[in-house]
């Protein structure tokens, strides 16, 4: 019996936790209920928390491993596995990933790797008072909600991820983009996914997608592959399906990979701060 209390965001989709402090140790059946809340609500949003980084990653480890990220550059010194993801610049370099100000990339974190994520934990020490909120889609409900004939049409096709692409496209809008090193890029081969996955705890389907890291669908042509990705992703990413999560100092953010897809949202960095750190887990 948990001894936090949950408010669902919406009937099915995202809930709000209060009463309970991650930076203390957490009791094993709070652990075990915030990893079936997850699994049911598939985005939680913990608010009110003071966490260091120690106490982000033991907060993490509840879900799975931690891992690093190849964008070594935006690595926390000391701590390997979690990632800054910021709007700053010093001396016009950016201290984080995420650092444009109309960066907006549906995606699955870490989707570019062969073994799948599984939960990524955002928390965020400077809020912007004006933008950068982070999307979250339903893919599940958006797969459910699929008329029967394209469900049948896209059950057991695959995609290419590729986060070569993903910087090709997004150097294109964002000519500060900082580049993967050549060591960098030798470490992200392209991965094929399939594009409806199923859940490895609860066996539901979901899209799996990402607007601007997938190069297509293998063995469908370019166009009839762009026309069908992009009818997924303007089905999935309405609005009945995302919850958009406005950031407080102190939130912490988990949401289960396998089930949702995200993007930041535009934040003029000459105007708003914003500061998070994220983990993923495997
Ligand atoms: C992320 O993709 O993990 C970061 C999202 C954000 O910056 O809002």
């Amino acid at each position: 019996m948990s001894r936090y209390h949950l408010d669902p965001l919406t009937p099915k989709f995202g809930a709000s936790i209060f009463g309970i402090d991650l930076s203390l140790p957490v009791d094993e059946s709070d652990a075990t209920s915030l990893i079936e809340d997850l699994l049911k609500y598939r985005v939680l949003v913990v608010r009110d928390q003071t966490l260091s980084h120690e106490d982000h990653l033991r907060v993490s480890r509840f879900f799975g491993k931690p891992e690093t990220h190849v964008q070594d550059q935006y690595t926390v010194p000391g701590f390997r596995q979690i990632v800054t993801i910021s709007n700053i610049h010093r001396n016009g370099v950016p201290i984080g990933m995420y650092d444009g100000d109309n960066e907006q990339e549906w995606h699955t974190d870490l989707s570019w790797k062969a073994q799948m994520s599984a939960v990524s934990l955002l928390y965020s020490v400077i809020a912007p008072e004006v933008g950068g909120e982070t999307r979250f889609a339903d893919t599940i409900a958006a797969y459910d909600d699929l008329p029967a004939g394209l469900r049948a049409r896209i059950d057991g096709l695959e995609t290419v991820h590729s986060m070569l692409h993903l910087f090709e496209r997004q150097a294109a809008d964002n000519p500060a983009k900082v580049p993967l090193t050549e060591a960098q890029r030798a470490q992200v081969p392209d991965v094929v996914h399939p594009l409806v996955r199923l859940h490895p705890e609860t066996g539901r389907r979901s899209l799996l997608l990402g607007d601007m890291i997938i190069r297509g669908i293998v063995g469908v042509d370019e166009t009839e592959s762009a026309q069908l990705l992009d009818q997924l992703h303007t089905h999935a990413t309405a609005s009945r399906y995302v919850y958009s999560h406005r950031w407080a100092v102190g939130d912490l953010v988990i949401w289960d990979n396998r089930a949702t897809m995200h993007t930041a949202s535009p934040c003029d960095h000459t105007r708003h701060q914003r500061l998070l750190y994220r983990t993923t887990v495997m």
